[in-house]
């Protein structure tokens, strides 16, 4: 696990977007595992700059998104497809034939998990999956638990995810109970990973699942296990990360490594 230190939100977007960015240059047909939520919007804004200043093309990239809601049409504008559209697919090349999504209003939830699995399979698994991460430590929409949730799976929301994301809608009562998200499996089967997190509500759970135990209590924390993760998290994400686990001082930006599963850093530095 590989943490980067971010001055801020726009550095971190840079940085995340670079990344994405190369993964879409040296692999055109990548498969990319895309994400809502606030956090990735700076990415998607800096990738159309670059998209529009004829520096990427996605005519051959395929896009994988890791959840949506239940019973919210793909045109209303809180749904995870119309977040999409807007944030990002209707300002580049991408083919709308190679864009996916779960579709939260099948008449067959079960059926539709089943289908969205079989299909990331058929593309050959993800190249790089993008991760924001929920207050209590979510990714996608997979909700702390007794267990991973290993397929995609209808979830139904934790109190503190509704509350969350109550600033999307008018009221509370408007946020969906109810979501499908991919599981772990497709996630942790990413070739790479990318994470990023911003801001101080989200210390708590980076520190959980960057140092914690690998539990499904922290799904994050599920990420350990995984040979290829990069973090990008700014100054107050990091604020629960000790100064012993920052090779250089956050203002020199800092990448630091986490053994899977252990507190021992083995660092390495990096500008
Ligand atoms: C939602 C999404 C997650 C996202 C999380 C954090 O619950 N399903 O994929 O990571 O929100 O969102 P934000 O980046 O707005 O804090």
């Amino acid at each position: 696990m590989k943490i980067i230190h971010a001055k801020d939100y726009n550095d971190l977007s840079r940085k995340a977007a670079n990344i994405i960015s190369a993964q879409v240059i040296l692999k055109p047909e990548s498969v990319l595992g895309l994400a809502t939520g606030s956090s990735p919007l700076g990415i998607y804004r800096q990738l159309i700059i670059w998209y529009e200043k004829g520096d990427l093309d996605f005519s051959a990239t395929t896009a994988v998104n890791l959840d949506e809601y239940c019973n919210l049409p793909p045109d209303n504008p809180q749904s995870y497809h119309a977040f999409m559209r807007q944030n990002f697919f209707d300002h580049i090349n991408i083919n709308p034939a190679r864009v996916h999504i779960p579709n939260g209003m099948a008449s067959d939830l079960e059926t539709e998990c089943r289908r969205y699995d079989q299909l990331i399979q058929s593309l050959g698994g993800i190249d790089l999956q993008l991760l924001g991460i929920g207050r209590n430590a979510h990714i996608g929409f997979n909700e702390p638990d007794s267990c991973f949730s290993k397929y995609t799976h209808k979830v139904a929301l934790s109190e503190s995810t509704i509350a969350a994301n109550t600033r999307f809608f008018d009221r509370e009562e408007d946020v969906p109970r109810q979501a499908i998200s991919m599981g772990m499996q497709a996630i942790t089967q990413a070739r790479k990973i990318l994470l990023i997190a911003s801001g101080p509500d989200k210390a708590d759970a980076l520190y959980a699942c960057c140092f914690g135990p690998v539990t499904p209590q922290v799904p994050a924390s599920i990420l350990q296990l995984h040979q290829d993760v990069t973090i990008i998290a700014d100054e107050e994400s990091l604020s629960s990360v000790p100064p012993m686990f920052l090779f250089l001082p956050p203002s020199e930006g800092a990448v630091v490594c986490v053994n899977a599963g252990t507190d021992q850093k083995v660092t390495e530095g990096m500008r």
